[in-house]
């Protein structure tokens, strides 16, 4: 039993797919019935429990779960004893301020003695002091996007992601306060064996994002461009040159990587690069 990292994602809301979804494809197999509060993993020595994601920190910090994958957002906020692990690169979003539409923003100053409804009171208290701006906050739970018009606060601060629920509540967004996704947190002190089996698990996420930002690639070319396609796709020790049978033609395989993957085909094709076929990787290990 002691054996086990326990891991703490969100029950319900934009986090939990992404954090199953990655859990899955780090191979473990879990037997998620929807309600429960707790899921077996039959090939990995982790337990997940699915939790409110703002109290995550608080029962990461109290050794109830070893590790838990929340927003930055909530990680910041919470201010407990944890450490940021990795980031996950999922759920990208933004803590913004907002106010009604029909509003003429005139830059921070706006806020100038105004009230702000928020679920992250610390870190907008902090952000307007650095700002130098005397507002109130009125911390609420949930639903925040309503409070102006029902006068409750003249704005909000509070998480965008596509940006429908300001649109739909009469909001716009005027400042952005921090950039958020995915991260995972642990306590500072697991037990060596814990450590060892989150060790392990961290190296297979890794593959898994990896794999995610790059694909397999190949393409025929003339014999007297291989050298200047390999400065474009070095892959990840040099690539797989093979004979075609057409004379003084070769079949070069390579992995690219996402950024600036329109830009790089751009050039494959002027270094006279034909054929090219880029295939989705599952795992990438290096
Ligand atoms: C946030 C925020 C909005 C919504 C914004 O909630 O409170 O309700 O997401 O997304 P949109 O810009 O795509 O419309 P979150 O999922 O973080 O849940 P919680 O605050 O209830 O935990
Ligand atoms: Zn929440």
């Amino acid at each position: 039993m002691e054996n086990v990292v326990r891991i703490a994602i969100q029950k319900s809301g934009r986090l939990q797919e992404g954090s199953l979804q990655l859990l899955k494809e780090s191979g473990l197999s879990i037997s998620n019935g929807k309600d429960q509060l707790k899921a077996h993993v039959r090939n990995f020595p982790v337990e997940i429990l699915f939790l409110r994601d703002d109290d995550i920190p608080q029962y990461v910090e109290d050794k109830v779960a070893d590790v838990g994958i929340v927003g930055e957002n909530v990680f910041i906020e919470k201010g407990k004893k944890n450490t940021l692990i990795k980031r996950l690169d999922f759920a990208k979003c933004r803590l913004c301020l907002a106010i009604p539409r029909s509003e003429a923003y005139t830059g921070l100053q706006w806020f100038q003695n105004k009230n702000i409804a928020t679920s992250y009171p610390t870190i907008v208290s902090q952000f307007l002091k650095k700002n130098n701006i005397v507002a109130g906050i009125h911390e609420i739970s949930g639903s925040v996007e309503i409070a102006p018009g029902i006068g409750l606060a003249d704005g909000i601060c509070d998480i965008v992601s596509t940006g429908s629920t300001l649109l739909s509540n009469g909001l716009k967004e005027v400042e952005t306060v921090l950039y958020s996704e995915a991260v995972m947190i642990a306590t500072p002190e697991l037990a060596q064996e814990k450590q060892n089996l989150l060790n392990k698990l961290l190296f297979r996420i890794e593959a898994v994002q990896k794999a995610k930002n790059n694909k397999y690639i190949l393409l025929n070319c003339p014999n007297d461009a291989i050298e200047k396609i390999t400065t474009v796709i070095p892959g990840m020790n040099s690539p797989t040159i093979l004979p075609l049978k057409k004379e003084g033609w070769s079949s070069l395989h390579s992995v690219v990587d996402e950024n600036d993957f329109w830009q790089k085909i751009d050039q494959l094709k002027s270094f006279g690069a034909q054929g090219i076929l880029v295939i989705p990787i599952e795992k990438m290990i290096e």
